[in-house]
């Protein structure tokens, strides 16, 4: 009977708090995604399968828990058992993750992530609906054919391509940069079809993520260089969160210059909410179009790895 696979990751979704009366007083990634999903009285009778993957606070995300995610992924797109996949993940990170999937997913089958803002032992807890809202899509988009990488939580639905975390507490935490969500029967953009693969590849890149500011003066790029040429490990690429459309203080801009010259790939990305820096013709630093920087840096070190091959 073909099922939805929902992968469990972690996250305040699976969280708990000692007070429920105290709901912040909590510990992502306590319960396991069996245990989410038989808190949802509406998942009861669909056919459904449960896998955890990891149990991180997406604060920790990392290229250990992205390379079992992409493992299990692989695996339930050979499956055909599997209709779709959802992703139970934490809010922090879950950008990253899904700029990751939707670069590397070959668009096969719908995946879909949710998270929640508050823990599972919360009295308004947010997961339970948001699970069963995410369930819901991922049916609906394997019955049309559909097969990239969404976000459904809080009553949307976001393409992987554009969401990203703008709240740090609201429950409706998430929006597109400046883009709409999707709609129940709008197709989603399509997958990057990268490969699972280059997840294995080791060592990663190494790229780091630096700030233009008042009074940027580039001290923490000299010192990156410095302690990579003490230690031997080499710095890879930067991203700059720029203030505006793509702007850097200019001692900054002299610093990453010495960066370049020393082999280092350099992005603009912006430090502001919308909008993003977008490429135009005689670009002295490369544009990082509308992903955030922490998206930014997911997208070099991919760029990076597949330069290796
Ligand atoms: C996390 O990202 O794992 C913790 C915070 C959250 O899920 O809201």
């Amino acid at each position: 009977m073909p099922h939805v696979l929902i992968l469990g990751t972690g996250g305040t979704i699976a969280g708990t708090a000692s007070d429920p009366g105290r709901s912040w007083a909590y510990r992502a990634a306590q319960l396991s995604v069996e245990q989410l999903v038989s808190a949802v009285p509406e998942l009861a009778g669909i056919p459904l399968a449960t896998q955890q993957v990891a149990q991180v606070d997406s604060k920790d995300m990392g290229w250990a828990t992205w390379r079992a995610l992409g493992k299990a992924l692989e695996s339930a797109m050979a499956d055909e058992a599997v209709s779709a996949i959802v992703i139970t993940h934490g809010t922090d990170t879950l950008e990253e993750t899904a700029c990751l999937l939707h670069a590397l997913h070959d668009g096969r089958k719908p995946i879909v992530l949710t998270a929640a803002m508050r823990p599972a032992t919360a009295p308004d807890a947010d997961g339970p609906g948001n699970l069963a809202q995410a369930v819901r899509v991922a049916q609906a988009a394997a019955q049309r054919g559909e097969g990239g990488v969404a976000v459904a939580l809080a009553g949307r639905i976001w393409s992987a391509r554009d969401v990203r975390k703008a709240h740090s507490h609201a429950i409706d935490a998430f929006d597109g940069g400046g883009a709409e969500p999707l709609g129940e029967l709008t197709p989603w953009p399509q997958p990057q079809a990268g490969g699972w693969q280059c997840l294995q590849a080791t060592p990663m890149p190494r790229v780091e993520i630096v700030t233009s500011h008042a009074d940027a003066d580039g001290w923490l790029v000299d010192a990156a260089l410095a302690h990579a040429q003490a230690s031997g490990q080499k710095l890879d690429g930067l991203i700059v969160a720029c203030t505006g459309h793509g702007t850097l203080h200019e001692k900054l801009e002299a610093a990453l210059q010495r960066a370049r010259d020393e082999g280092v790939s350099v992005w603009r990305s912006s430090r502001v909410a919308r909008g993003g820096v977008q490429p135009r013709d005689g670009d002295t630093w490369p544009a990082a179009g509308h992903w955030t920087p922490a998206q930014a840096r997911v997208r070099l070190l991919l760029e990076l790895l597949s330069a290796r091959r």
